[in-house]
């Protein structure tokens, strides 16, 4: 696990650090009695990409529904921007800071890849001018062709759906970007394609944030956060 420096806006000389956009402080969560993360603090900065990396069932999923506000923890707090997400509203943090890519994607596979996109800007409620544009401007960004955005997402292929849940979540410009296993199930070419996408966000200045198991995907991250799957009490 890399050290980085925690809670901090200022060093002894004066000179600036970023404040995270996103911090964790002594997280705990357990699902009814099992317990699943314990006392984590991670911080996330924006302009950076981060890989939380453990092993199959050491609490990555979980972890990624905290940071993304579906889920809260037992103890300890999330902070975005410096205020505690527990005291902001939920759905306005969801639907506007933080765009996810779910593992299975979670498209409305008869609606074509734009109108997903599309309808994703609907829902988050942000004012954007021309959506069916912008919509196509993306799904460009990450790889699609015209034919490609018009076609039911049905009909495209496992790299091409990743493309379009990439285009989804950065629908309304979110600070943040989660995605779990972006590339659990592409092949080493995709995947390569799929992370100079998520490269080329952190470069916008975007704060990325991926959950995998691949030790190759971590070694293309700025920052690796180790999960240890924790010891239950039998
Ligand atoms: N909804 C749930 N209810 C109870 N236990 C769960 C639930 N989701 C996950 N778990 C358990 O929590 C642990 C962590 O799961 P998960 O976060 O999916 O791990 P990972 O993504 O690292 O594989 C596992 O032991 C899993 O069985
Ligand atoms: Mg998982």
């Amino acid at each position: 696990m890399e050290e980085i420096l925690q809670n901090q806006t200022a060093n002894e000389a004066g000179e600036n650090f970023p404040i995270p956009v996103l911090s964790l402080h002594h997280i705990s969560f357990a699902y009814d009695k099992t317990p699943v993360l314990k006392d984590l603090s991670f911080d996330f900065e924006k302009g950076k990409m981060y890989c939380i990396i453990g092993k199959s069932g050491a609490g990555k999923t979980t972890l990624l529904s905290l940071l993304s506000g579906l889920a809260s923890p037992n103890t300890g707090d999330i902070l975005f921007e410096g205020q505690s997400i527990s005291k902001t509203d939920k759905y306005v943090f969801r639907s506007r800071d933080i765009g996810v890519v779910f593992q299975s994607f979670n498209l409305i596979t008869k609606y074509t890849a734009l109108e997903n996109v599309v309808l994703s800007m609907d829902i988050s409620g942000v004012k954007i001018a021309d959506k069916k544009a912008r919509a196509m401007a993306l799904l460009q960004s990450v790889g699609l062709d015209e034919d490609e955005a018009n076609r039911r997402v049905l009909l495209l292929s496992g790299g091409q759906q990743q493309r379009v849940a990439i285009a989804r979540a950065l629908s309304y410009n979110p600070s943040i970007i989660l995605a779990d296993e972006p590339t659990g199930n592409l092949d080493r070419e995709t995947q390569g394609e799929i992370m100079e996408i998520f490269k080329g966000l952190a470069n916008e200045g975007k704060c990325v944030i991926l959950v995998s198991h691949s030790a190759e995907v971590a070694a293309m991250c700025d920052v690796r956060y180790e999960l240890q799957k924790i010891q239950r009490k039998k």
